[in-house]
């Protein structure tokens, strides 16, 4: 355990829970880095798994009075921790009516944290079932996701773990940009936001901040500035010819010619692959 975490309100309140609770050790950090806001607001917290009712009795005093605490799990001898102030639900998080009823119950939420089965369609089922129900300014936080790399019960590496269904939901965001030609889609109109931490997806959800990007430009005026970036391979040699022939920015016949050769030229993108070839290579060592 290192020393930062052991500093932390959220580590001392778990270790101090007076119901087992069994999590990573690197959860706290980023418990306090995307949670600590929340504090002493009135929201509703959601976590799915339940267990012995160690993270909820961490989460009422974290959150504190105002925040309503909901557990889910599909062993319904959750339910008696309902004596302790908790809202139980007995449910199973891959099944869509369970949800279409939660949410029909409780209404929009604030945020939903997954410490469920940790299961491909466990995870994406919740997430792909909660995000019409998550109020803006609210967050998706899925945990274990280490899951996806792993092969016993999980049936990992798959086509379809949640880190590649995560990665798909990266590709929707982009639709914002009018470079992708694409219309938006449900999700990218609401999620604002994905966060990678080793084991937990963060999914922040604000439809406010979700509009098509367009480019914008300040007051001033560009009054020399060109973009370089096609002039890494031969730079020198087409500023000669620039000078020797003219700009080779006029239109002509000419001009084409020349930014084939030496802008569009697929030698130079095979150049370039080679180089980032050698550099995913290295992200693995
Ligand atoms: C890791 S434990 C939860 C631990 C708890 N959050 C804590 O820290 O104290 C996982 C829980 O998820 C529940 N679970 C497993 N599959 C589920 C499913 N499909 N739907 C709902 N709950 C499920 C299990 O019954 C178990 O209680």
């Amino acid at each position: 355990m290192n020393k930062d975490t052991k500093k932390l309100l959220i580590y001392s309140l778990f270790k101090n829970s007076k119901k087992y609770s069994i999590k990573w050790s690197s959860y706290f950090q980023v418990y306090e880095k995307i949670l600590s806001k929340y504090k002493n607001k009135k929201i509703k917290f959601v976590e799915i798994g339940v267990a012995n009712g160690g993270s909820l009795f961490m989460w009422k005093k974290y959150f504190g009075k105002k925040a309503k605490i909901i557990g889910i799990d599909l062993n319904p001898g959750a339910k008696k921790l309902e004596k302790n102030g908790f809202k139980i639900y007995i449910g199973n998080q891959s099944n869509k009516k369970f949800w279409s009823y939660f949410y029909k119950k409780e209404g929009k939420v604030d945020i939903i944290l997954d410490d469920g089965g940790h299961k491909n369609i466990q995870q994406i089922s919740t997430v792909h079932y909660s995000l019409p129900y998550i109020k803006d300014g609210g967050k998706i936080i899925v945990e274990d996701t280490s899951t996806s790399y792993v092969k016993k019960e999980f049936n990992n590496p798959s086509k379809y773990s949640f880190i590649n269904y995560s990665k798909k939901v990266i590709d929707s965001i982009h639709r914002r940009s009018p470079l992708l030609k694409k219309k938006l889609s449900f999700y990218s109109k609401k999620i604002f936001l994905v966060e990678f931490f080793e084991s937990i997806v963060v999914f922040s959800i604000d439809s406010r901040k979700c509009f098509q990007n367009k480019e914008v430009a300040n007051e001033a005026k560009n009054e020399w500035a060109i973009d370089y970036r096609n002039n890494e391979y031969f730079g020198e040699l087409k500023s000669k010819l620039d000078k020797k022939y003219g700009s080779l920015n006029k239109r002509s016949f000419f001009r084409r010619i020349i930014r084939k050769i030496f802008y569009r030229n697929f030698m130079f993108n095979l150049l370039d692959n080679i180089k980032i070839k050698k550099i995913f290579k290295d992200l693995d060592n």
